[in-house]
């Protein structure tokens, strides 16, 4: 049997050397250079990382724990009280958190108000498609409100109207980091006695009366894809405060198992040889005991060594995105075929990206103006899915919508966004508005 004799002297001196070497090895890889428009590309977004990454990941691939583990650990500790809530559930995707979010609404111990299939939950129709699908994969109705231009967050003047004796809970994004007005959701919710769920994987660091969004409901999720705020590769969080609902949503994550030993811990209940569970017979060991459906859609400790650096870096990222951003803004302020993206007031946004609408009868259309950046190696998305119910995935899918959904409709025609992640700074800022000028000439 392998002993492990990783604390012992030589052990740990070898370790520090392979550490020391990750560090050179960083310095002799990587550098940075002036930034050259026109021959370097300006991605839309990336990981921003230095030697600080590479040694926790190096340092966690030596432990050689492979799943979750200490880094996971610290991490869900301190990024739950940098957001301002109690909890913190890791999970291997946003998307992941999504769907944790939404299963752990379905829990039994939620009695009455628990979502059920059939239940109605209302969404925009204007966004990412796994903000929606959990929804779907519950059973559940997805109701689309439409999209407000110039924020391209969920209209919320449509919230009464999206309402019906079967709804249950609401589920929104801050559309590419620039928050909706969450009290106004959340009041909302109360009066209805509706769960909220705020997808923040594109918001961290965004705030509304100088709260962090994702702290106004009852359940936030996060991602940790490279394009996102901090990065793991890939990795989410599903952040609450309560701790009935961090019990529920790590069964789902974990299996669905009923029991909450950390791995490679054992019997931390204290009766794992004395539960009487189900139609179990009295004693059935409490590893294998299930109260719910689950998945296993844990992260591994490699993934949250890298976050547990970013986590350091965090503040500075969101200045920077915000900078970024508004340097965009001034930059682009005198064009008036361009719409600029609008603020809530009381609310600040940690851009993901920074979103462009072309306005009717400009110089040059949404599609040629991305062609056209794009000759000039800048990047360019478009708002995610448009309007998600033209997408050949929800074809057959049971939903409702309020009104026509025009203004999701006219974003899927006329925007698209461009870095703000911190990875560019000022000049390659200056560069794509630069090169969006000339494109009317
Ligand atoms: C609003 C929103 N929700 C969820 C996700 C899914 O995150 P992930 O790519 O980590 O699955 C994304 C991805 O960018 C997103 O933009």
């Amino acid at each position: 049997m392998l002993r492990d004799r990783s604390n012992e002297p030589r052990a740990a001196q070898l370790r520090e050397e392979v550490l020391q070497k990750v560090r050179e090895y960083f310095a002799a890889a990587y550098d940075e250079q002036p930034f050259r428009p026109g021959a370097d590309p300006v991605p839309v977004s990336g990981r921003v990382f230095d030697e600080r990454e590479m040694v926790s990941l190096v340092d966690s691939s030596l432990d050689f724990w492979l799943t979750t583990g200490r880094f996971a650990e610290e991490f869900e500790r301190r990024f739950a009280r940098w957001f301002g809530v109690r909890e913190c559930v890791l999970v291997n995707s946003g998307s992941s958190a999504n769907l944790v979010a939404l299963s752990t609404l379905t829990a039994e111990e939620l009695g009455d108000r628990r979502l059920r299939p059939g239940d109605e939950v209302i969404t925009a129709a204007a966004g990412f498609p796994t903000t929606v699908n959990p929804i779907i994969q519950m059973g559940a109705v997805p109701v689309f409100l439409d999209a407000e231009l110039d924020s391209y967050n969920a209209d919320l003047t449509q919230l009464e109207a999206a309402l019906s004796p079967k709804t249950r809970a609401v589920i929104l994004a801050h559309t590419l980091g620039n928050p909706y007005d969450a009290r106004l959701v959340r009041d909302f919710c109360k009066t209805h006695d509706l769960w909220m769920i705020e997808d923040t994987c594109d918001a961290v660091g965004a705030t509304v009366a100088g709260k962090q969004v994702g702290t106004f409901g009852d359940i936030a999720t996060v991602s940790f894809y490279p394009a996102h705020h901090l990065t793991m590769g890939e990795g989410g969080a599903v952040m609450m405060r309560s701790p009935k609902l961090r019990k529920i949503a790590e069964s789902v994550r974990d299996w669905g198992r009923d029991c909450w030993c950390q791995p490679g811990k054992d019997n931390t209940c204290g009766k794992r040889f004395d539960w009487k569970l189900g139609g179990l017979p009295h004693g059935y060991d409490h590893k294998y005991t299930y109260s719910r459906l689950g998945y296993n859609l844990k992260l591994t400790d490699m993934q949250a060594a890298v976050g547990v650096a970013q986590l350091d870096k965090i503040d500075d990222f969101v200045v920077r995105r915000k900078y970024n951003a508004r340097t965009l803004s001034e930059e682009l302020s005198s064009i008036p075929w361009l719409a600029l993206p609008k603020e809530i007031n009381d609310g600040v946004s940690s851009w993901f990206g920074y979103p462009i609408r072309v306005l009717p009868g400009s110089p040059v259309t949404r599609d040629e103006l991305v062609r056209c950046l794009n000759e000039k190696k800048i990047g360019t998305r478009l708002l995610f899915g448009g309007n998600l119910t033209r997408q050949p995935a929800y074809r057959d899918v049971t939903h409702r919508c309020i009104g026509g959904l025009p203004n999701a409709d006219e974003i899927m025609k006329s925007v698209f966004w461009v870095a703000a992640y911190p990875g560019v700074g000022a000049e390659e800022m200056r560069f794509i508005a630069k090169t969006i000028n000339g494109a009317a000439r």
